[in-house]
Protein backbone atom coordinates (compact mmCIF):
# COMPACT_ATOMS: atom_id res chain seq x y z
CA UNK A 1 0.00 0.00 0.00
CA UNK A 2 1.49 3.38 -0.79
CA UNK A 3 2.69 6.07 2.11
CA UNK A 4 -0.28 8.35 3.25
CA UNK A 5 -0.06 11.67 2.69
CA UNK A 6 -1.43 14.17 5.17
CA UNK A 7 -3.52 16.81 3.48
CA UNK A 8 -5.14 19.82 4.44
CA UNK A 9 -7.82 21.36 1.72
CA UNK A 10 -10.32 24.37 2.78
CA UNK A 11 -13.59 23.46 0.83
CA UNK A 12 -16.35 26.00 1.11
CA UNK A 13 -14.14 27.91 3.23
CA UNK A 14 -14.42 24.84 6.19
CA UNK A 15 -10.64 23.26 6.47
CA UNK A 16 -10.91 19.31 5.71
CA UNK A 17 -7.86 17.23 7.25
CA UNK A 18 -6.53 13.63 6.02
CA UNK A 19 -4.09 11.09 5.55
CA UNK A 20 -4.56 9.57 1.85
CA UNK A 21 -2.97 7.80 -0.53
CA UNK A 22 -1.35 9.60 -2.93
CA UNK A 23 -3.84 8.25 -5.75
CA UNK A 24 -6.76 9.46 -4.22
CA UNK A 25 -8.74 11.55 -6.67
CA UNK A 26 -9.87 15.29 -5.72
CA UNK A 27 -13.21 14.39 -6.29
CA UNK A 28 -13.44 11.31 -4.04
CA UNK A 29 -11.77 13.57 -1.48
CA UNK A 30 -14.51 16.05 -2.21
CA UNK A 31 -17.47 13.44 -1.93
CA UNK A 32 -15.59 10.72 0.78
CA UNK A 33 -13.54 12.63 3.02
CA UNK A 34 -15.64 15.74 3.15
CA UNK A 35 -19.27 14.25 2.57
CA UNK A 36 -19.80 16.99 0.43
CA UNK A 37 -21.91 14.53 -2.62
CA UNK A 38 -22.80 17.80 -4.64
CA UNK A 39 -20.02 17.31 -6.46
CA UNK A 40 -21.11 14.49 -8.79
CA UNK A 41 -19.16 11.32 -11.18
CA UNK A 42 -20.29 10.97 -14.63
CA UNK A 43 -17.54 9.79 -16.68
CA UNK A 44 -13.97 8.49 -16.08
CA UNK A 45 -12.61 9.95 -19.05
CA UNK A 46 -12.69 13.95 -18.09
CA UNK A 47 -15.08 14.59 -20.55
CA UNK A 48 -18.76 15.12 -18.61
CA UNK A 49 -18.00 18.56 -16.46
CA UNK A 50 -20.62 16.77 -13.93
CA UNK A 51 -17.09 16.50 -11.05
CA UNK A 52 -16.38 20.99 -11.91
CA UNK A 53 -15.45 23.00 -9.07
CA UNK A 54 -13.64 25.83 -8.65
CA UNK A 55 -10.25 25.53 -7.01
CA UNK A 56 -8.11 28.70 -6.20
CA UNK A 57 -10.20 30.66 -8.49
CA UNK A 58 -10.29 28.42 -11.18
CA UNK A 59 -12.79 25.66 -12.73
CA UNK A 60 -10.95 22.33 -12.61
CA UNK A 61 -12.37 18.93 -13.39
CA UNK A 62 -12.09 17.55 -9.90
CA UNK A 63 -11.96 14.10 -11.13
CA UNK A 64 -8.48 14.98 -13.47
CA UNK A 65 -6.11 16.25 -10.36
CA UNK A 66 -5.31 14.17 -6.94
CA UNK A 67 -6.49 15.57 -4.01
CA UNK A 68 -2.67 16.57 -2.93
CA UNK A 69 -2.55 18.76 -5.77
CA UNK A 70 -4.74 20.87 -4.06
CA UNK A 71 -3.03 20.38 -0.65
CA UNK A 72 -3.26 24.27 1.20
CA UNK A 73 -5.98 25.32 -1.36
CA UNK A 74 -9.23 26.57 -1.31
CA UNK A 75 -12.04 24.22 -3.24
CA UNK A 76 -15.69 26.12 -4.11
CA UNK A 77 -18.66 23.41 -4.59
CA UNK A 78 -21.74 23.50 -5.72
CA UNK A 79 -22.69 23.93 -1.56
CA UNK A 80 -20.61 26.83 -1.12
CA UNK A 81 -22.56 28.94 -3.21
CA UNK A 82 -26.13 29.42 -1.47
CA UNK A 83 -26.17 32.22 1.55
CA UNK A 84 -27.96 32.24 4.18
CA UNK A 85 -30.46 29.97 2.63
CA UNK A 86 -30.83 32.26 -0.33
CA UNK A 87 -29.91 30.27 -3.71
CA UNK A 88 -27.04 32.18 -5.78
CA UNK A 89 -27.86 34.14 -8.99
CA UNK A 90 -26.80 31.06 -11.41
CA UNK A 91 -28.80 28.37 -9.22
CA UNK A 92 -32.01 30.87 -9.05
CA UNK A 93 -31.42 30.83 -13.09
CA UNK A 94 -31.22 27.06 -13.27
CA UNK A 95 -34.91 27.04 -11.21
CA UNK A 96 -36.70 30.01 -13.01
CA UNK A 97 -35.98 28.62 -16.32
CA UNK A 98 -35.89 25.19 -15.70
CA UNK A 99 -32.47 24.57 -16.74
CA UNK A 100 -32.55 20.90 -15.17
CA UNK A 101 -33.92 17.58 -15.82
CA UNK A 102 -33.01 14.59 -14.77
CA UNK A 103 -29.71 16.96 -12.53
CA UNK A 104 -27.15 15.00 -12.65
CA UNK A 105 -25.30 17.65 -14.89
CA UNK A 106 -26.51 20.25 -13.09
CA UNK A 107 -23.87 20.76 -10.52
CA UNK A 108 -20.84 20.77 -12.75
CA UNK A 109 -23.17 23.14 -14.96
CA UNK A 110 -23.56 25.81 -12.24
CA UNK A 111 -19.96 25.88 -11.37
CA UNK A 112 -18.49 26.24 -15.16
CA UNK A 113 -21.01 29.09 -15.42
CA UNK A 114 -20.04 31.18 -12.06
CA UNK A 115 -15.94 30.83 -13.87
CA UNK A 116 -17.79 32.05 -17.41
CA UNK A 117 -20.15 35.03 -15.60
CA UNK A 118 -16.37 35.86 -13.18
CA UNK A 119 -14.53 36.17 -16.55
CA UNK A 120 -17.25 37.61 -18.54
CA UNK A 121 -20.19 39.82 -16.89
CA UNK A 122 -22.16 40.29 -19.77
CA UNK A 123 -21.47 36.85 -22.18
CA UNK A 124 -22.92 36.55 -25.73
CA UNK A 125 -25.49 33.70 -26.49
CA UNK A 126 -22.08 31.85 -28.48
CA UNK A 127 -19.93 32.56 -25.08
CA UNK A 128 -22.27 31.17 -23.05
CA UNK A 129 -22.33 28.11 -25.35
CA UNK A 130 -18.26 28.02 -25.12
CA UNK A 131 -18.44 28.43 -21.73
CA UNK A 132 -20.50 25.27 -21.22
CA UNK A 133 -18.60 23.32 -23.49
CA UNK A 134 -16.29 21.08 -21.69
CA UNK A 135 -19.72 19.88 -19.22
CA UNK A 136 -22.24 17.44 -20.68
CA UNK A 137 -25.85 17.10 -20.34
CA UNK A 138 -28.06 14.20 -21.35
CA UNK A 139 -31.14 15.72 -20.99
CA UNK A 140 -32.00 19.17 -21.40
CA UNK A 141 -30.73 20.30 -24.98
CA UNK A 142 -29.00 23.49 -23.44
CA UNK A 143 -31.33 25.43 -24.65
CA UNK A 144 -32.80 25.90 -21.21
CA UNK A 145 -29.29 26.21 -19.53
CA UNK A 146 -28.28 29.13 -21.88
CA UNK A 147 -31.07 30.71 -20.78
CA UNK A 148 -30.41 30.06 -16.74
CA UNK A 149 -26.90 31.75 -17.33
CA UNK A 150 -28.10 34.53 -19.05
CA UNK A 151 -30.67 35.37 -16.33
CA UNK A 152 -28.08 34.76 -13.78
CA UNK A 153 -25.90 36.77 -15.44
CA UNK A 154 -28.90 39.83 -15.72
CA UNK A 155 -29.28 39.28 -12.07
CA UNK A 156 -25.41 39.26 -10.96
CA UNK A 157 -25.35 42.77 -13.15
CA UNK A 158 -27.91 44.04 -10.99
CA UNK A 159 -26.12 43.34 -8.06
CA UNK A 160 -22.94 44.36 -8.90
S1 LIG B 1 -16.47 12.96 -13.80
FE1 LIG B 1 -14.99 14.49 -14.16
S2 LIG B 1 -15.24 15.00 -16.23
FE2 LIG B 1 -16.67 13.38 -15.92
S1 LIG C 1 -30.17 17.52 -16.70
FE1 LIG C 1 -29.79 15.41 -16.93
S2 LIG C 1 -27.77 15.35 -17.62
FE2 LIG C 1 -28.23 17.44 -17.64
Amino acid sequence: MAQKVHVKITINGKPYEADIEPRLLLVHFIREIAGLTGTHIGCDTTNCGACTIILTGKAAKSCTIFAVQANGKEVLTIEGLAKDGKLHPIQEGFWVKHGLQCGYCTPGMIMAAYQLLKRNPNPTEEEIRWGISGNLCRCTGYQNIVEAIKYAAEKMREVG
